[in-house]
């Protein structure tokens, strides 16, 4: 016959407790042992790594010493785990697209930038001009350059200063310190953004450009110009694990129920015509950019951003693809479950 006694059940409960308590202390120790050692690891792993080149399209990248390489996880409380060069400053380039289609979602709507831009992966390099022509939407989702270019013009602003300042300031929100741009990659991918600036230039003819052309290649360009370090990346990318606040400020950046329409698109786009590649093999939503940044969020846990300036044929950086894939896979945190 089973009986209740208060009072040992006190006492199994408190040691029940007790034990869940000791539990939950070891994993916790475990688990940021565990992540010092990824990090720590696959920056070993992928050092020796030579494949690919710096991007030369925009002639400043090829000063980049091509050697460093820099991993970083950044958990949805701040805590930081780092291996090589996570302090260097490179241009943010298209990592800062979907930071700015956050702003449009949170000024605006999701549906906004479903309609005024779309939300539909190309299978297409991030700058093609044929994409414009054979989809409707013409811009086709705001990670491809035609769809960021779209963001900016998208930003409610009655002045460029106005809309640079809101672009400037959202994406230090994220990074949870204060941005600059560096003004030579500026100077250098400016002066030579001739097809970027036929993007735009397409895309106002089909009125899906919604600021005057020239105005929104400007404030494109200094947005993929901002100076960041793979530490920024990766608290840019914890605010999202967090739900749109930023785990080392405490303020919001984006409302969280949108969080996940933007982590759709990073899962679909994020990698351009190798996104498919990239969710198969890895599992996480993620952006790259040609300056060798990506990150990777793993909703409502962490973030993984890496630095190396070596891409490869669509534009992502070898090593840190390579880098931020393994830690995935080792801690088995693909959002479709763990990949081998
Ligand atoms: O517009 C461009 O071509 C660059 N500012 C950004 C491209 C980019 O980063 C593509 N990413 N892998």
């Amino acid at each position: 016959m089973i009986r209740f006694d208060p009072l040992n059940y006190r006492i199994v409960l408190s040691a029940g407790l007790l034990c869940f308590g000791l539990a939950a202390t070891t994993a916790q120790a475990q688990t940021d042992a565990e992540f010092q050692s990824l990090v720590d690891k696959v920056h070993a792993a992928y050092a020796p790594l030579q494949e690919g080149a710096n991007a030369d399209y925009i002639p400043i990248l090829t000063e980049t010493p091509s050697d460093l390489f820099g991993v970083v996880i950044v958990t949805r409380e701040g805590k930081v785990f780092a291996a090589g060069d996570v302090d260097y400053e490179f241009s943010i380039q298209s990592v800062s697209k979907p930071f700015t289609a956050a702003l449009v979602m949170s000024e605006q709507s999701p549906e906004v930038v479903r309609e005024k831009i779309g939300v539909e992966p190309t299978g297409l390099p991030f700058n093609s001009k044929m994409a414009l022509e054979i989809y409707d939407e013409r811009s086709v989702n705001p990670l491809v350059n035609a769809g960021a270019i779209a963001s900016v013009s998208l930003v409610q602003a009655k002045s460029e200063e106005e809309r640079w300042n809101k672009v400037l300031q959202n994406i230090s929100d994220f990074a949870g310190r204060p941005l600059g741009v560096l003004e030579k990659v500026y100077e250098s991918e400016y002066t030579t953004a001739f097809g970027n600036r036929g993007i735009a230039n397409l895309l106002y003819n089909y009125g899906r450009l919604y600021s005057e052309p020239e105005e929104a290649l400007r404030v494109y360009t200094r947005q993929c110009s901002i100076g960041v370090s793979a530490r920024d990346l990766g608290m840019m990318g914890a605010t999202l694990a967090n739900q749109g606040v930023n785990p080392k400020t405490g303020k919001r950046v984006m409302p969280a129920n949108h969080v996940p329409e933007l982590l759709a698109v990073m899962a679909t786009a994020g990698f351009y015509d190798e996104s498919g590649e990239w969710m198969y093999t890895a599992g996480l939503p993620a952006k790259t950019g040609v300056g060798g940044g990506i990150v990777a969020v793993v909703p409502g846990r962490f973030a993984i951003a890496a630095f190396s300036p070596r891409l490869n044929a669509a534009g992502n950086s070898v090593r840190s693809l390579n880098a931020i894939r393994d830690i995935a896979g080792e801690l088995g945190v693909g959002v479709y479950g763990p990949n081998p």
